[in-house]
């Protein structure tokens, strides 16, 4: 028995004569995947192109990009786990609003994008790009099992100081939790008394489905997004029970122990219609039940769990080393912090779900399979330690080691300071700006996974059988080529032979 890694980085256990076979499978694996892959790429150009997979000409040469409909009316904003990243988000937003501060690190509001060639110095902001609804528009409704409402979860999470959410409180008093749909069993490190009641996991869904009216009628939010930023849940593998809407009712029916919390608000949202992002590293919407469900009601899916510190700077500094042809012999990862987050990943399940989420990250950008001699020995470690005192400023070290030219070794050390909740406030608003976006466009609504908002995720959810692209700078390519292709512009290649014209 041996184990072997697909594309996607799953392990499979399969008997092989020895590990040289092992290793020819995966490569072989491999490589059709990318072939796959590669000949899909190729379908999708085409289409955007106006050239059919064949080669010939289509009698249009603009692509046929769809219509947009218009952002009127409110968007309301749903979120269940009013912690840390949801109240730095919404007070932020209110803060915004108000003229209080700016939205540093918001793709949707300080981005620009390049049209046209370099010399045509078109360059929109995103915002005025692409319709997107504006910030005065968006209202929040959350679920907890706190009973704390935004102002008190605000000041106990510690990340905004007193003064700003002093001036904030009225509005962030005015967000109070709607009873969560919570089991301990899935978050062993926390307990509260904010929880829903029911006899099966599919009352629980009816009666979320019921505050989705309900918040939909008393906000009068003629749009509605649903954004996961609840706590790590503890590791599940996908099972028969998440194969369909069919196998997944049932369950929920009978209360089967694999269908957690999280997937319980994804069936509810997306049962109405409403897109649903996931910032935690649970499965959730990454199920083919989500997928069936998202397709069939057009409601947008994407995730998993929100690229903020660390990862961030992995998947900057990895295609560096790949482009460069650089070695890798190790990446030792560690971290420091004492917010709930950190302590809810100090159970071991919790960790488990997160740690998954962390360490697929190199395989697919660097491509070992590829690269043997570069990539194939390659040690990665991740550790997550629960120092309450840092509370929300965690830090993160990176230790790396690398090789250059006839393989001397090299090291870098990284050392992150950084703010948790400050760097995932903006991914969150982009998100559910993005989500709303894509539910009015013809084009991407009936698509399920969106997964052009790869940029924001560590873990990013792909259309089945295509691996993830964890390269900051493709996904930063994909998302702006998707904005263009949606507006009917030329996608950008920088080929540049125009330029010598
Ligand atoms: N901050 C970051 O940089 C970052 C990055 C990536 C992912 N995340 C993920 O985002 C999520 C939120 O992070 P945070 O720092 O705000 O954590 P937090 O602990 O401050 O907030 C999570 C909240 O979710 C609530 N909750 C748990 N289960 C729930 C349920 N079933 N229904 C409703 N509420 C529930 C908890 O009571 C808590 O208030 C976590 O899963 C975290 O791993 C955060």
């Amino acid at each position: 028995m041996a184990d072997w890694w697909d594309a996607d980085g799953r392990r499979h256990r399969k008997q092989f004569a020895n590990a040289a076979a092992a290793r020819e499978h995966e490569h072989r694996e491999t490589a059709l995947a990318h072939a796959d892959r590669a000949a899909r790429e190729m379908k999708l150009a085409a289409r955007t192109s106006g050239v059919t997979s064949s080669g010939k000409k289509r009698s249009s040469a603009k692509a046929d990009t769809g219509t947009i409909e218009p952002a009127k009316g409110k968007l309301g904003v749903m979120i269940p786990g009013m912690g840390a990243v949801a109240t730095t988000f919404v007070a932020g937003v209110e803060a915004i609003r108000r003229g209080l501060a700016k939205p540093i690190g918001s793709l949707t509001q300080m981005g620009t994008v390049r049209l046209g060639k370099r010399t045509d110095g078109r360059s929109p902001k995103v915002k005025e790009f692409v319709p997107l609804a504006g910030l005065d528009d968006l209202v929040f409704t959350g679920w907890d099992i706190f009973e704390d409402n935004m102002y008190e979860a605000a000041s106990n999470a510690g990340v905004l100081d007193y003064r700003l959410l002093e001036q904030l409180k009225p509005f962030l008093s005015s967000v109070k939790p709607r009873a969560a749909v919570f089991d301990h069993n899935y978050v062993k490190k926390i307990d509260g008394p904010n929880v829903k009641k029911g006899k099966t996991k599919m009352d629980l869904a009816e009666q979320l489905r019921d505050d989705i009216r309900d918040f939909r009628k008393t906000s009068g939010a003629s749009r509605l997004v649903t954004m996961w930023c609840g706590s790590t849940e503890s590791y599940i593998e996908p099972s028969a029970a998440h194969q369909s809407v069919k196998s997944f009712e049932k369950a929920m029916r009978e209360n089967d122990e694999l269908i957690a919390p999280s997937m319980i608000y994804a069936y509810a949202s997306l049962m109405e219609g409403v897109p649903f992002a996931n910032g935690a590293p649970n499965l959730t919407v990454d199920l083919p039940v989500m997928l069936e469900l998202s397709r069939r009601n057009e409601a947008p899916i994407c995730g998993k769990d929100f690229k903020t510190g660390q990862t961030l700077m992995k998947t900057v500094l990895a295609p560096a080393f790949k482009a460069r042809l650089l070695g890798l012999s190790g990446w030792y990862s560690t971290n420091i912090l004492g917010n709930r987050d950190g302590e809810v990943l100090d159970d071991p399940g919790s960790f488990k779900t997160k740690e998954e989420s962390k360490l697929g990250v190199l395989e697919h950008i660097l491509q070992p399979a590829l690269y043997p001699e570069l990539y194939g020995n390659m040690y990665h470690k991740v550790r997550i330690n629960y120092y309450p005192p840092r509370g929300d400023n965690k830090e993160g070290w990176d230790n790396i080691d690398i090789f250059g030219w006839l393989g001397y070794p090299m090291q870098i050390k990284v050392d992150f300071l950084c703010r948790d909740s400050i760097l995932a406030a903006p991914i969150v608003l982009d998100l559910v700006l993005f989500l709303d976006l894509a539910k009015r466009s013809s084009q991407l609504r009936g698509l399920g996974v969106q997964e052009w908002l790869s940029f924001y995720f560590k873990s990013p959810m792909t259309v089945p059988g295509l691996y993830p692209e964890h390269d900051l700078f493709i996904q930063s390519m994909k998302l702006k080529n998707t904005l263009r292709h949606l507006k009917g512009e030329d996608l950008i290649t920088h080929l540049g032979l125009e330029y010598y014209d």
